[in-house]
């Protein structure tokens, strides 16, 4: 294949591991600096080969939507997330995946989203808790921990705190192997995920075990006894695989996205203030999705911060035929193609000033996100998209609450975030944030 796209321009990178150092240390900006360099398309090479990158005005949302079956997803993601992340979904094509696809759904549906809202301000004070003594607060650990708790407890039935953690250590060195040099030797990152891998499939086989003799009223339950319309049902294996992946693509993705939205709130205190003026009366025993998902200034910061960060910024898919990407190039079937969804986000074309934090561009008066179609993509778009948003939204929006109503939060003046944007957004140094009690 590589001989294939050896006319796109581009830079080889280093001999086996290829751009893949350059791509961790530079984030988003490596893509920028690139299509600056090369233009919209251009190869590189990463350690399972040479791939192009493809930056487009319209690149993401015809590769994402699909239309016409031109690109797939599982021989793309294969090599990344097939080691630590057998049969997820988004290894998934076609009809397979449109079948499990619509079994997962169910832990998302209006009743499942209702129910979990009500189980989670007890969850949301145990963080809470972790803040009243402290006045200085690593906020992504912190949220990493949340996360665990939210998604363990309510989709998994796990409420045991020391099984909770060996989940956070176990499935943070996942998500890196996920990226890392594949090489499978003892203190590897590979390595390192791996055993996580092994450790967790382990222990969610005993638990898939015990759920199908005592089932709960969890969504772990629920699948070992779920059928799709042909009447199947699911291994205990596959089972174990779909729900390691809800974990992990919950996991980074929505830390990512509550710290940040707390590092733009510390930098913007006037938006602060007014999303606080907005929850400050809200009962979160009492609150119900319609009303989370209505919040009128919350929805806007939060897409703002999406906007300028999105917790994924690019994705992977594989062309199933030779297809022109634009006026001037064509690849052949079988490429690589990697997407920016960060792009369109940024792009001067849709957004005024797009680096400014401006969450009223957000408002009914403004609308600049429905200006292009494909240029705000946090979640994806077309059959992949986030099966996770709404959930994710409402984890944001009630967590944020919750801190809002008891804290006023800051960083010094002259803190500015360090992030390592690939390849889900986190920062560097854990985001240390100042509590003050209102
Ligand atoms: C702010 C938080 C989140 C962001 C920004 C986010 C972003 C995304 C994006 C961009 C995709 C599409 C990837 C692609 O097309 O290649 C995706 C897919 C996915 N997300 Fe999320 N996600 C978030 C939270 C969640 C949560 C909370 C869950 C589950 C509880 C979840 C589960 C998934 C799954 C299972 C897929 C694959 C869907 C499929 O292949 O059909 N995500 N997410």
């Amino acid at each position: 294949m590589s001989k294939n796209i050896d006319h796109l321009p581009g830079n080889k990178g280093l001999p086996v591991v290829g751009e893949i150092l350059n791509i961790s240390k530079e984030g988003v900006k490596y893509f920028e600096n690139r299509k600056e360099k090369y233009g919209e398309v251009y190869k590189f090479r990463m350690p399972t080969g040479m791939v192009v990158g493809f930056l487009g005005e319209k690149a993401a949302i015809t590769l994402l939507k699909n239309h016409g079956n031109i690109v797939n997803i599982g021989n793309a993601t294969k090599d990344l997330l097939g080691p630590i992340y057998p049969n997820s979904i988004m290894l998934m094509d076609g009809e397979q995946h449109k079948k499990d696809r619509s079994i997962l759904m169910q832990a998302f549906k209006r009743k499942a989203l209702s129910e979990y809202i009500t189980k989670m301000p007890k969850i949301l004070e145990q963080t809470l808790e972790e803040i009243r003594d402290k006045k200085n607060i690593k906020v992504y650990p912190m949220f990493k921990t949340l996360v665990i708790r939210i998604t363990g407890k309510l989709f998994f039935g796990i409420e045991d705190e020391v099984f909770l953690k060996k989940v956070n250590e176990a499935i943070t060195p996942m998500g890196i192997a996920m990226v890392s040099i594949p090489v499978n030797l003892p203190g590897t990152a590979y390595n390192k995920g791996l055993k996580g891998r092994k450790y967790l499939s382990k222990e969610f086989l005993k638990l898939a075990a015990q759920k199908r003799k005592h089932p709960g009223n969890d969504f772990f339950s629920k699948l070992c006894i779920a059928t799709n319309e042909d009447g199947d049902t699911f291994t205990d294996q596959e089972i174990v695989d779909h729900l390691l992946f809800l974990y992990q693509g919950a996991y980074d993705t929505t830390s990512w996205a509550l710290s940040n939205l707390v590092y733009r709130l510390s930098k913007a205190p006037e938006w602060q203030e007014k999303m606080r003026d907005e929850v400050k009366h809200i009962d979160l025993k009492n609150i119900d999705l319609h009303t989370i998902l209505g919040l009128k200034t919350s929805t806007m910061i939060f897409n703002e911060a999406m906007r300028l960060s999105p917790s994924v910024p690019l994705t992977i898919r594989e062309a199933n035929e030779d297809l022109k990407l634009n006026e001037d190039v064509t690849v052949p079937k079988g490429t690589k193609i990697w997407v920016s969804m960060t792009m369109g986000m940024r792009d001067p074309k849709h957004w005024k000033d797009p680096e400014a934090f401006d969450p009223g561009r957000f408002s009914e008066d403004r609308q600049e996100h429905k200006k292009c179609p494909h240029a705000f993509l946090p979640f994806g778009a077309g059959p992949h998209q986030c099966i996770g948003r709404v959930f994710a939204e409402i984890i944001v929006k009630m967590m944020m609450t919750a801190i809002l109503k008891e804290f006023r939060f800051s960083v010094p003046d002259n803190y500015k975030i360090d992030i390592s944007e690939f390849p889900i957004m986190r920062p560097k140094d854990g985001l240390p944030v100042q509590f003050e009690k209102i």
